[in-house]
């Protein structure tokens, strides 16, 4: 049997290293994200449950009808635990397990501690923390009348993520999810819009997550083109298209690839006549450095480099889940940078799409090079009202923010407020960065018009002074450094270690709340 599917490419055939990753095994590639089940709320179902049974109690420790339910079962054991100084010390959010519980089916009861009605934020919390509590057993949460049960669902649901495509061993899936509430449509009514969230974050984090022999940027390419199934229209400029529109600046970056350089044009137009926001994003498939080549040492991190890629991706497919009313049109440059005989060098020049030389000093900084033309290409065609990019850019920003916040650099006080507030309410960490004229002298080439490096200063910045060189004057624009956040090595509230899909919440947020009609 041979180890490739026939459909795919040469590049592919030599790539894929036994993995079958064509369109047509996408349900194996793919793991669905665990949507709940929302069921009417009945106390008999709480001894029947099997799994864990979760219920909750206020700070005062008092119960709602399932937990009392639970306690009886208990024969008074889950009263004894709240009247308890543990249970006082207890912060919200925090969960107590019962192992083999007294007089009900479950393998375990998980006390909740959690206001009757938490904000928004802690409820998402909260469920994150049952999620992670319960690894992969089946969950029965009782909440009754709460009003929050759509965003406990939603906590839960992101935090039951698991990248384990290439394991062979010990594959168990997530259980099931089943919450129990007093009205059954209008939860999920409420959930539909987060479950596309959801969806969205999932599919970003899987891309993020793959191998770069796996998402080449053919295979990149090939995923976004699926989305046409949800209405999104999906166009590709191929090499000789950028060619042709002189994008001499992202071509150089791929020279030494294998894989064919491209830009995937993602349109929604769910709004009326306006012209669209736009997203762009930095879709670096695998980063060595290029000539300039990285150190060994955390080189296979550099799978992470199509971060913003990643998330542009994701929104437009949350967009077109949940039938955004906004006209959005997404950009990704995929390239993959790559030390070879017919990679560009150190020193050499290349001509942007705006007709701006830069002087290449080093090849490692080839983000900034992509982002160029890509931006340049979305202003000159979309005129768009505004635009947001993405990128893993620079190892700066985490020396300067960690993990914990994204860098927005912005021309634009009203844009930029606009996404760290819907960043806020999305809990994702974002810290605003500093543009000013005066980093511009680091950045003055001797033999072109403006070099890709700027020594070893402020080196964020001038990787941002680089990208505002290719946005025009009145264009709002944002430009966030995702380096530090879209893949960690410790897990987070919301997601596992690896790929967070960090952004994708608050732009979702900031359109629904700003852009849609
Ligand atoms: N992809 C890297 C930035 C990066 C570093 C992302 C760590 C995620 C984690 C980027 O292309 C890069 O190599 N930047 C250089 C720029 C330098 C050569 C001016 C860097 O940050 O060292
Ligand atoms: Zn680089
Ligand atoms: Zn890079």
């Amino acid at each position: 049997t041979p180890l490739y599917s026939s459909a795919a490419s040469d590049v592919y055939k030599r790539q894929m290293h036994g993995f079958k990753c064509t369109n047509k095994h996408k349900e194996i590639v793919m793991p669905m994200p665990i949507h709940p089940i929302f069921n009417e709320h009945s106390l008999q179902s709480i001894a029947k449950a099997e799994g864990l049974v979760v219920i909750c109690a206020d700070a005062a420790g008092s119960f709602g009808p399932s937990a009392k339910r639970v306690n009886r079962l208990m024969k008074g054991a889950l009263r004894k635990f709240a009247d308890s100084e543990v249970f006082e010390k207890m912060d919200e959010g925090e969960i107590q397990r019962f192992p083999a519980p007294l007089g009900l089916l479950a393998n375990a009861v998980l006390l909740l501690k959690m206001k009757k009605r938490p904000s928004v934020e802690m409820a998402q919390k909260c469920g994150a923390n049952i999620a992670k509590e319960a690894g992969k057993s089946n969950i029965h949460l009782f909440v009754t009348a709460n009003a929050r049960a759509a965003h406990l669902a939603f906590g839960i649901a992101m935090r039951r993520y698991n990248f384990n495509e290439y394991k062979t061993k010990n594959q168990t899936a997530f259980g099931s999810l089943n919450i129990y509430v007093t009205n059954v449509s209008k939860t999920e009514i409420e959930y539909n819009d987060l479950g596309a969230v959801v969806d969205g974050v999932f599919f970003t984090r899987d891309l993020v997550n793959e191998p770069a022999n796996i998402l080449t940027t053919s295979e990149f390419s090939n995923r976004l083109k699926d989305l046409e199934k949800l209405g999104l229209k999906v166009s590709v400029l191929e090499e000789a298209d950028m060619e042709a529109l002189g994008m001499f600046s992202l071509l150089g970056v791929g020279m030494g690839s294998e894989s064919p350089s491209k830009i995937v044009i993602m349109e929604w137009s769910g709004g009326g006549n306006e012209s669209p926001f736009a997203l762009v994003g930095k879709g670096v498939v695998f980063d060595t450095g290029g000539i300039s080549l990285k150190p060994a040492g955390g080189m296979e991190d550099m799978t992470m480099d199509m971060g913003g890629a990643g998330v542009v991706a994701g929104v437009m497919k949350t967009l077109a889940l949940r039938k955004a009313k906004a006209n959005i049109v997404g950009l990704v440059g995929l390239v993959e940078n790559m030390p070879d005989a017919k990679a560009q060098r150190p020193g050499d020049v290349v001509k942007s799409m705006k007709g701006e030389t830069i002087e290449v000093i080093n090849t490692d900084a080839e983000g900034r090079l992509v982002l160029a033309d890509v931006l340049w290409y979305a202003q000159k065609i979309f005129k768009p009202s505004g635009i947001i990019n993405l990128a893993t850019l620079t190892g700066a920003i985490i020396v300067a923010l960690g993990h914990e916040n994204a860098g927005a650099f912005s021309n634009n006080d009203k844009l930029v407020n606009d996404f760290i507030k819907s960043a806020g309410h999305e809990s994702e960490g974002v810290w605003r960065m500093p543009l000013n004229k005066n980093y511009d002298k680091l950045i003055i080439s001797r033999i072109a018009d403006i070099k890709n490096v700027g020594g070893r200063t402020a080196g964020s910045i001038t990787a941002a002074q680089f990208i505002q060189r290719f946005i025009d004057e009145d264009m709002p624009w944002v430009h966030l450094d995702i380096a530090g956040v879209a893949s960690v090595k410790n897990e987070t509230d919301f997601a596992p270690k690896g790929a967070t899909g960090w952004g994708v919440r608050s732009l979702n947020r900031l359109i629904s709340d700003i852009y849609e009609i």
